[in-house]
């Protein structure tokens, strides 16, 4: 049930090795704001790194995934400009819809000919000076991940790309690096990434990636950057060696991705990309029941219920660090479980 995809919230060598790295400094709390004095080291090495490997010009630190997406829309889409978000985008994306009066429009989930459609009819009435599309790389209920004509929209478009890689960086992609790396696409100007430190990297947290204007532009006038503690000086340690971790062991744990991603479709007939496995069932109250009785075989399963989702499923994340036994085990109970329900 938990995001923590790799299995690193339970990694002690990757956590000593944070203490080590903070150790290493007299100060070890954030103690302020970014811009006044909140700035640690730590932060500046991490953006370095987290930048350079994703192949962005820049890098912030964030709070948390939350503020991240408050920071971006708030700050990003100004009077003139219009934003189109997917409609199952997080709910922190649509809380900040609020803060930008009707300068905005929802299109249908992961549907490039929507967005276009959309975007054409905006064109034409508003005029908008510039245009925003949020977008997330996996979405966390479904497994989906967008789909690429969406970037290549934002290219025809002259528009600002934001993605939220919040459940695929660290879970596809080559080097897994998200949804960049698994296309092929080289970051460019119109493009901006947000991530968070608290699902595949085991840690806290989060971060924006982008071109130095806009990351600039961000840390004077994004008030949940400006006017909140910087990020804690150990979840970012946390986040940097999990960082290099995940980095140097790429190759292995995309095998053993693979690997669990053939055990869903081999017993359960279904086909993911991710690490995400969305079981459907027939109503909230089989998810309630099927979840019971996964808890009393000791997994822990997510049941997602309506209207949190159209249809109600249970979500199995396909844990790295799970054994393959525990796995099939699992898969073959639901496999009964469904049987006995229909
Ligand atoms: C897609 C997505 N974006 C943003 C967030 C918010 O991140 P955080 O938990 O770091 O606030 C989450 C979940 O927590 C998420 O699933």
């Amino acid at each position: 049930m938990s995001n923590d995809y790799l299995g690193l919230a339970n990694n002690k060598e990757q956590f000593e090795k944070a203490v080590n790295l903070v150790r290493e400094y007299e100060s070890f709390a954030p103690k302020s704001s970014m811009l006044v004095g909140g700035y640690h080291r730590v932060h500046k090495i991490f953006e370095d790194e987290i930048s350079t490997l994703n192949g962005f010009e820049s890098a912030i630190t964030v709070g948390s995934g939350f503020l991240a997406n408050m920071a971006l829309i708030e700050s990003l889409v100004r009077k003139k400009d219009f934003l189109l978000i997917d409609e199952e985008y997080h709910a922190s994306g649509i809380v900040a819809l609020q803060m930008i009066d009707d300068r905005y429009m929802k299109f249908r989930h992961n549907c490039a000919s929507d967005l276009r459609i959309k975007l054409l009819d905006i064109k034409r009435k508003l005029n908008p000076k510039r245009i925003i599309i949020a977008i997330e790389g996996i979405y966390s209920m479904s497994g989906d991940i967008c789909t690429k004509e969406l970037f290549d929209i934002a290219d025809e478009f002259g528009a600002i790309l934001i993605v939220d890689e919040a459940h695929s960086s660290g879970t596809i992609g080559g080097n897994l690096l998200g949804v960049f790396d698994y296309y092929g696409i080289t970051p460019k100007a119109n493009h901006i990434k947000m991530g968070t430190l608290g699902k595949a990297y085991g840690s806290y947290g989060a971060y924006i990636l982008a071109s130095r204007n806009i990351i600039s532009f961000l840390e004077n006038r994004a008030k949940s950057i400006i006017y909140t503690t910087s990020l804690s000086v150990f979840d970012t340690a946390l986040a940097l060696v999990n960082l290099r971790y995940i980095h140097e062991n790429a190759k292995r744990i995309n095998k053993e991705i693979s690997d669990k991603i053939n055990i869903a479709n081999e017993i359960l007939n279904i086909k993911t990309d991710s690490l995400i496995v969305p079981i459907k069932v027939k109503d909230n109250h089989t998810a309630i029941e099927f979840q019971k009785l996964l808890q009393s075989s000791c997994y822990l399963i997510g049941a997602i219920r309506q209207p949190t989702v159209n249809h109600p499923i249970l979500r199995v994340i396909l844990r790295c660090g799970v054994s393959t036994k525990s796995l099939k085990e699992l898969f073959l109970i639901i496999k009964r479980l469904e049987l006995k329900s229909i």
